[in-house]
């Protein structure tokens, strides 16, 4: 099964192909004119141009090809030739009631799978999570949850930052707080101390110290690389410590993707990389696909048409330790042969674009990938402030995810009571509801707007009950859950959906069109597909609802019918928003 317009689209081009024209001109696309047709076909200007003919008589030509088929109502021309659609209200029904009872509710699973590697989340240890990493988590799960729909295997993998810079200057800031701790001294021979000699809240204290002096002065900061360097090389003090650090790290890292329901199959650091970097740099040495440069080892990544500068890649630094390139290039290694991967898509923020174009011409001009595996920069924009630059608190810093989550439950709880929603439920339910509505307001004000685009942070807007927001969406949802309640305490069953006679027609010919949504997301890697169509649906069942009053309708039959519709919005809305990563309270 498939959507309405794939069904039409097969058919026209069928149409062209029959006439003598080239069968890809018979795509649909939504109608330009809702009240001349539900979609079009644009198809014979294009023939016109090439066929050196009048477009009105090609378009003619189709349409006696389709007289007689069983799906449409009627054909018509307008303008210059474009071709608008009516689908039979019969058909339309037939086809609801057949994806009613399909598990993926019409969207057909894809005939190719691809196995997927998926990189995203992927903070930086140590250093507190930034919105940007909160956005390509949001992105990042609900890709990799609409892939595993559509039938593709998938691996998530959060490829945490924990083999940079900022480890060498935790240790020196470390160092020169308590130089007496067994890890600095190179005479030390263990074991090391289980327990950590300091805080996750020291450690996060002692980041931005650290930061700040290594940035202000550059023999610091020299130091925290060489020191870096040597954790790398494997100095065991400096090793053991460090654990320490992505330990205390990873332990509230992991409860803030819980508590956003977001899930990773492997959280391979970039550390867990070590010895391969070390193999592949070697490999690359001896082939001479890397050569020295100022004492660094580099690959040019130059290409003939290039019309802007690419840098090399640099794998190992002057004073010999790796790099983040390094790092991605033994990473896509292991990810084809240990993942058996076709495809790694990184969920990354659209900066980091120079870096992937380099990364991936270096695998590709040393054989590393093949030119049949796919690899892919799934960029995306900024999270800005009111003031336009990259959001941050209001004392400055960046927020923690905790605090976060904190602030939306507030928010929407205020919201709540305002709108008295979900005020007579339990103390417990409510703040529970509470946390749905906030993290539906974060992810979904996240995925609505085109994932290149940036977009600013205004909680206030998220969390409203009106308009484009996730509250809104649940709040829907909640209510055609609470008219299926009602209807079965009155004994009103769904039965067939049967053709509309009024109000109803837009909500079918919408609930047609699910599989398109998640077609066109799994096409442009972009949820804001899935969340456009939501908000329509959400719009649509209200504006149903207000004119077909499905308790109180006499015609059993149309009642069935439209408890039936009720039924499937529902089950598309729960679709949508688990693929969106949002929860939908029982009652609100
Ligand atoms: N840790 C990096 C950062 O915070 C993002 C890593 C993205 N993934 C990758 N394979 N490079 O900027």
């Amino acid at each position: 099964m498939s959507s309405i317009k794939s069904k039409l689209t097969e058919i026209f081009s069928q149409a062209f192909t029959e006439c003598g024209y080239d069968g890809k001109l018979g795509v649909i696309v939504e109608s330009q004119r809702p009240d001349l047709g539900q979609f079009q076909c644009n198809g014979a200007l294009a023939a016109a141009k090439s066929a050196k003919k009048n477009p009105r008589e090609i378009a003619d030509s189709i349409i006696e090809k389709l007289e007689e088929n069983e799906m449409l109502e009627e054909l018509s021309i307008a303008g210059p030739g474009f071709i608008n659609i009516i689908v039979k209200d019969d058909w339309i029904a037939k086809h609801l009631n057949a994806i009613t009872d399909d598990p993926q509710l019409g969207c057909a699973k894809t005939l190719q799978p691809d196995t997927i590697a998926i990189d995203f989340g992927s903070p930086n240890v140590a250093k507190p999570m930034h919105v940007g990493h909160l956005r390509s988590a949001i992105i990042g799960d609900a890709l990799q949850r609409l892939f595993s729909f559509l039938g593709h295997t998938v691996i998530s993998d959060n490829h945490v930052g924990d083999w940079g810079t900022q480890m060498g200057m935790l240790i020196c800031e470390l160092k020169k707080r308590e130089p007496k701790l067994p890890y600095f001294d190179p005479s030390f021979r263990g074991p090391y101390p289980d327990k950590p000699p300091l805080s996750l809240n020291d450690l996060e204290e002692m980041y931005p110290v650290a930061s700040k002096r290594c940035n202000d002065d550059e023999q610091l900061m020299a130091e925290a690389v060489a020191v870096t360097d040597e954790l790398q090389q494997g100095r065991n003090g400096y090793i053991a410590l460090w654990k320490h650090f992505v330990n205390l790290s990873l332990k509230t890292l992991k409860q803030d993707y819980d508590s956003l329901g977001i899930r990773f199959d492997h959280w391979l650091g970039e550390s867990f990389y070590a010895d391969r970097m070390s193999k592949i740099v070697n490999r690359l040495r001896e082939k001479g696909y890397a050569q020295e440069s100022e004492g660094a080892l580099i690959i040019n990544v130059t290409e003939e048409n290039d019309t802007k500068e690419i840098p090399p890649v640099m794998l190992v630094k002057s004073s010999g330790g790796f790099l983040y390139a390094t790092s991605d290039i033994a990473t896509i290694d292991y990810r084809i042969e240990k993942f058996k991967a076709n495809k790694i898509l990184y969920v990354v923020d659209k900066r980091q674009g120079l870096h992937f174009e380099q990364v991936f011409r270096a695998v590709r001009k040393t054989g590393i990938v093949k030119p049949d595996i796919v690899l892919e920069h799934i960029g995306f924009g900024t999270v800005n402030g009111p003031d336009g630059k990259p959001y941050k608190t209001r004392e400055g810093g960046v927020m923690r995810l905790s605090d976060l989550i904190e602030l939306v439950t507030q928010k929407a709880e205020e919201r709540m009571e305002e709108a008295g929603i979900a005020q007579d439920l339990s103390k417990e339910e409510n703040l529970d509801t509470a946390r749905k509505v906030g993290i539906a307001a974060l992810k979904f004000a996240d995925l609505m707007n085109h994932r290149t685009s940036d977009y600013v942070f205004d909680l206030d807007r998220f969390s409203r009950f009106e308009g484009k927001t996730g509250p809104y969406l649940l709040y829907t949802a909640v209510r055609i859950k609470s008219i299926l309640r009602k209807a079965e305490e009155e004994d009103v069953t769904g039965g067939e959906i049967i053709s509309p006679t009024g109000p109803e027609r837009t909500l079918m010919l919408l609930l047609s069109q699910l599989p398109d949504a998640l077609y066109n997301t799994e096409e442009g890697y972009a949820p804001s597909y899935m969340c456009d169509f939501a908000y329509n649906l959400a719009q649509e069942f209200n504006r149903f609802y207000k004119e077909c009053h499905i308790l109180r309708e006499k015609d059993k039959k149309r009642q069935g019918s439209w408890l039936e519709l009720a039924n499937l919005c529902l089950k598309e809305f729960e679709l949508l928003l688990d693929l969106l990563g949002i929860q939908i309270p029982e009652r609100m």
